[in-house]
Order: structure tokens, then sequence, then C-alpha cells
């Protein structure tokens, strides 16, 4: 073999190595809602776009399923991991060995309880300030007294807890409104309409001012029972929710919904910018990346639809 050959097949190698393939492991939630179908889809088309090998477990809303993704992950030796946890504990263990075996992960969406030394950065909104936007936007529209309804969603996440924290912190200021019942429908449009209908049962269906669902998946499910039960969603019973999904845009543009505030689920290019960059070497990521949204009511959305549905 003459010297240029050899030039030639070590510039080859060396072009090869800088453009090894990154595998990406994913521990996702599951599929309870449209945003979380949407949060998944933009994972993976992001990855594409960036040639980029994903690893997708769906949970099926169970943490350990979730950790039992995260061990196969570290045993295929994955470059980085990717966690959008269920619930807020039990991650310290399998964290411990993640970093044992020098693989970082990153946290997305839901806040996990453990120390932040044992992940990169986390990507997410501000929970609490999603719960205080969709009660100021009752208070801003409902001066008389107002007995809410409360679907929440899944018992010990994030989304669930801080969404009640920012909510009822807003309320608490306001006499006129009270939460007079409230139960878990875990995020998705079955339960949202179960629950809705044991809250009409209990209550005098009259009575209640606002539904209140942590996100627009139960909300949906929740306008179906109110209409079943002959009242009209989004006059007599009005409908503050989260998330901003196609669907629940609709059922504004229809008057069956009042208000959302947007939760983003483009978080696949913020997500596979960090691994890239520490890849790379750059350590210098912040702990905290945030995500905003807007709030939306029947205003825009029909016009927000037609953008969404695309
Ligand atoms: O953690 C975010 C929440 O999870 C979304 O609001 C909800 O739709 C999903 O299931």
């Amino acid at each position: 073999m003459n010297i240029k050959t050899l030039a030639m097949m070590s510039l080859l190698l060396l072009s090869q190595n800088a453009m090894a393939e990154i595998v990406v492991g994913f521990a996702q939630v599951g599929s309870e809602s449209g945003w979380r179908t949407n949060f998944s889809n933009d994972m993976r088309e992001e990855a594409k776009r960036r040639g980029i090998t994903l690893k997708f477990a769906d949970s099926q809303q169970q943490q350990a399923n979730q950790i039992r993704a995260v061990r196969t992950f570290i045993a295929m030796r994955v470059d980085a991991i990717v966690i959008a946890p269920v619930v807020e504990t039990g991650w310290t263990p399998i964290l411990r060995q993640a970093q044992r075996s020098d693989i970082p992960v990153i946290i997305l969406d839901r806040n996990i309880r453990a120390d932040e030394d044992l992940y990169l950065t986390r990507i997410a909104s501000d929970f609490v300030e999603e719960g205080v936007k969709a009660a100021q936007w009752l208070v801003e529209n409902e001066q008389d007294e107002c007995r809410v309804v409360e679907l929440q969603g899944t018992v010990g996440s994030t989304a669930a807890i801080d969404r009640g924290t920012g909510f009822n912190r807003v309320i608490d200021k306001h006499d006129n409104i009270t939460i007079v019942r409230s139960q878990t429908a875990e995020f998705t449009r079955n339960r949202g309409k179960e629950v809705m209908e044991s809250f009409l049962r209990a209550e005098d269906p009259n009575s209640i001012c606002a539904l209140w669902a942590h996100n627009d998946e139960m909300a949906l499910g929740a306008i179906q029972a109110i209409k079943e039960s002959g009242l009209a969603p989004g006059e007599d019973i009005k409908v503050i929710s989260v998330d901003g999904i196609p669907d629940y845009f609709l059922a504004m543009a229809n008057g069956l919904a009042n208000v959302t505030v947007e939760l983003d689920p483009h978080l696949g290019a913020p997500t596979y910018d960090v691994i890239q960059r520490y890849l790379k070497g750059d350590t210098d990521i912040p702990k905290l990346i945030r995500t905003t949204g807007d709030v939306y009511t029947q205003a825009t959305a029909a016009e927000e639809y037609q953008k969404r549905s695309q």
C-alpha cells in the first residue's frame, strides 16, 4: 500500500469517527395524552433530522417500567439517557448507576427529587406558573360566587402537584372562588369523563361554575360528561385547562371550553442541543432550561386550531 492510499484511509477513518453515531435512550411516561404524543413525535423527528439513534421506551405511566428501561440503556452503554419522569420520588439509585457508568442523564418536563449532581440538566416549563395563569383567567372572568371542580393529574407528578399549588395560591386570595371537589383522573380522557360524571352526581350540576382540569385531555373527557348531563360546557360550566392540544383548540373554537395554558411539546431540539454540546466536551450547561407557554382563549382558538392541526 503506498503512502497516498494510507493517507486516504486514515482520513476516511477520522471522518467516520467524527461522525460517530450518537445513541440516546429515552424513558417516556407513556401515551396518556395528546400532548404526550406530540412530545414523543417531536423527540423522534428531531433525532432523525440530526442522525441520532433514539431508543424509545413507552413506560405506560409506570415508574417501575421507566427504571427498567433506564437499566437497559445503561447495559447498552448508550451515549445519553433522557427521562421524562412519571413521579418525582424514587430516582436516586438508578441515577447513581448511570453516573457510575459515566452516562449523562437529562430530565425532561416533570421534576425529580434527587441530588442535582446526579443529572446534567432539566428542560421544563414552570408548572406552578401554569396553575397561576389558569386561576388568573378565572379571577378575571368570574366576579360572582364560583364553585369549582378540579380534575388532578397523576398523583405524585410535578404537573399535578405544582399546577394545583399555583391555582390555589391565586384563588386563596378570592373569597368568591372555592374548590368543592377534587380528584385525580390520571391525565387521561376516559378517566376525565368518568370522574366528571361522579362530580355531576355528587353536586347539584347547576351549582358548579367551573371545571379546572390539569390537562386538556381530561378536560375533553369532562366536556363530554357535561354535555351528556344536559348542561353547556363553556357556558353553564366554564372549562379551564393546560396544554394547548389541537382537539382542545377545536373545542374552544366551538364554544365548549374557555381557556388553556400552553405547554410546549417541542423538547427535542433543546434536548439534543445539550447532548451534542456535552458530548463535544462543553460542560457549561445550566441545571434548568425553561420553556414557556402563552394563555389562549376562544378569541383566537379557530385560528390556532388551523395552525396546529396542519
Ligand atoms: O407532565 C406534563 C403533563 O403530562 C401534560 O400536561 C399532560 O398532558 C401529560 O400527560
